[in-house]
């Protein structure tokens, strides 16, 4: 179904066929858009940023290109199309038709998974308010500020789903959304690595790297769901969300890059004097963000999980295409816990594994870049390998919590993790470094900043040099 661009709120789902349901999405608006200018990207309400804006939800509709000023960005709410087929995939309700409404068994888990998605929408936007003043490139920065209005109608996406079948709760719940701020101490953001600083761009390429990826794999499980209105605002999520790993992919690549040509040229490992970022350095904020990322996974071993999923609340990663019976109830999963302080290899239920079968999915998506990555490294002759840490390294949730754990996954004492962790985690003296890389927005069309190489193409087939943000 095509976009309707003639209402306030652009939509795909018929919204001026439900008044009700209209006025009060109406009454949010303004409200998200006060949050938007508040919490946003700051100092930016007057850009024109060349942005794609979605104008329907099929394959020819959905990267429209041209200038915007942000606070006109057409959020709205955009399902991908209805299979009037489909049945729920998994658990034990496979077979049945796909829920048009929420079963009431299922409301509280459904809406619970619903606003902890999209809490991580508006967080991202608020962690990366800052960036834009120290850009490397007007190409970067315009890709940031796409990544800012697309969480925004993420968070859209949600905020529908909240209004459109949760009732009064669902409306408090979209209030909320609005309220708590990462960081913030007395209404933080729900998952913890919404609430870490993204203070520079080597962290923001890491974040869109893993913690967007996090993203994908949620958004993806969540695609598989019984509740087929969540099953389609996920899907076309996760078209928008591809752009978001590429900018990590592609950002991370490209300093890694000019690293590489700087130690080459100059025959040097010491490229922090040439000011660019040094390899160990560029390994230690992954190691930080990746593992930060493992967290939001959730335990190895989870009753919610297999609850979710024999309920037909949220299912495997690509469900549909795996050969299985779907139901789990028999299976059993290999996966790493700990067990009187080591790591140890075991099989478990499968459908107590779910959380740990997605994270393993996940770490195998995130080898991909790295393998990227260490071809320019090897391609420069230099002799070094960026790696992912073990999972059990400098974990918070799950089973690792409680142990020491090298990133080679080595299990530890304290005090040996301790004397260890400045080669493993940034230090205070890196984020200094990498802050003091840090100069002011390089605004000049076709211009980078020293630290970073230039991309291999520009976005919708514009050159480096297209003059991708006008500042008035
Ligand atoms: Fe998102
Ligand atoms: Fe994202």
């Amino acid at each position: 179904m095509a976009i309707d661009y003639t209402q306030r709120i652009p939509n795909n789902v018929d919204l001026a066929g439900d008044r009700r349901l209209q006025r009060a999405l109406e009454n949010w608006q303004p409200r998200f858009l006060d949050w938007w200018k508040e919490m946003g990207p700051d100092g930016t309400t007057n850009f024109d940023v060349y942005l794609r804006t979605a104008i329907s939800a099929d394959a020819n509709g959905w990267a429209n290109f041209g200038y915007v000023k942000m606070p006109d960005y057409r959020w709205g709410i955009f399902l991908a199309g209805r299979d009037p087929n489909r049945q729920i995939a998994f658990g034990d309700n496979k077979g049945k038709p796909a829920w048009q409404e929420v079963p009431g068994e299922l409301r509280s888990t459904l809406r619970r998974l619903i606003v902890t998605q999209g809490d991580t929408e508006p967080a991202s936007v608020e962690q990366q308010r800052q960036l834009g003043k120290t850009a490397p490139s007007l190409y970067d920065l315009r890709n940031v500020f796409q990544v800012n209005v697309e969480e925004g109608r993420h968070l859209w996406a949600m905020v529908y789903l909240l209004h459109a079948y949760f009732g009064r709760d669902g409306r408090e719940e979209a209030e909320a959304l609005l309220e708590r701020h990462s960081g913030d101490p007395d209404k933080p953001r729900i998952l913890g690595a919404f609430n870490e600083k993204t203070p520079d761009w080597l962290s923001f390429f890491m974040f869109t790297y893993f913690t967007d990826r996090d993203g994908k794999y949620q958004l993806a499980s969540l695609a598989e769901s019984g509740f087929d209105p969540l099953s389609r605002s996920c899907r076309f999520m996760l078209i928008e969300e591809a752009h978001h790993m590429f900018v990590g992919e592609s950002g991370v690549g490209r300093i890694v890059q000019r690293t590489c040509e700087l130690m080459k040229e100059h025959k040097t490992d010491d490229v922090r004097s040439l000011g660019a970022i040094d390899l160990p350095t560029i390994q230690r904020y992954l190691n930080f963000h990746c593992s930060v990322s493992l967290d939001l996974f959730g335990q190895e071993a989870s009753t919610n999980a297999a609850n979710y999923y024999t309920m037909g609340v949220k299912g495997r990663y690509l469900e549909t295409r795996l050969s299985d019976d779907h139901l789990l109830t028999n299976a059993t999963y290999d996966i790493d816990t700990a067990e009187a302080g080591r790591i140890v290899r075991k099989a478990v239920p499968a459908l107590s594994a779910l959380n740990e079968r997605l994270r393993q999915d996940y770490l195998e998506d995130c080898a991909k870049g790295l393998l990227r990555w260490n071809k320019t490294i090897e391609q420069a002759g230099i002799d070094f390998e960026l790696k992912l840490p073990h999972r059990a390294f400098n974990r918070r949730i799950g089973a690792f919590a409680d142990l020491h754990v090298s990133p080679d996954g080595k299990v530890m004492s304290e005090a040996d993790w301790k004397a260890g962790e400045g080669t493993w985690l940034p230090t205070a003296e890196d984020r200094a470094f990498v802050t003091s890389l840090m100069g002011p927005a390089v605004i000049e069309p076709g211009k980078f900043a020293n630290w970073i190489a230039p991309p291999q193409r520009g976005i919708n087939n514009q050159p480096a040099t297209f003059e991708y943000v006008r500042f008035n």
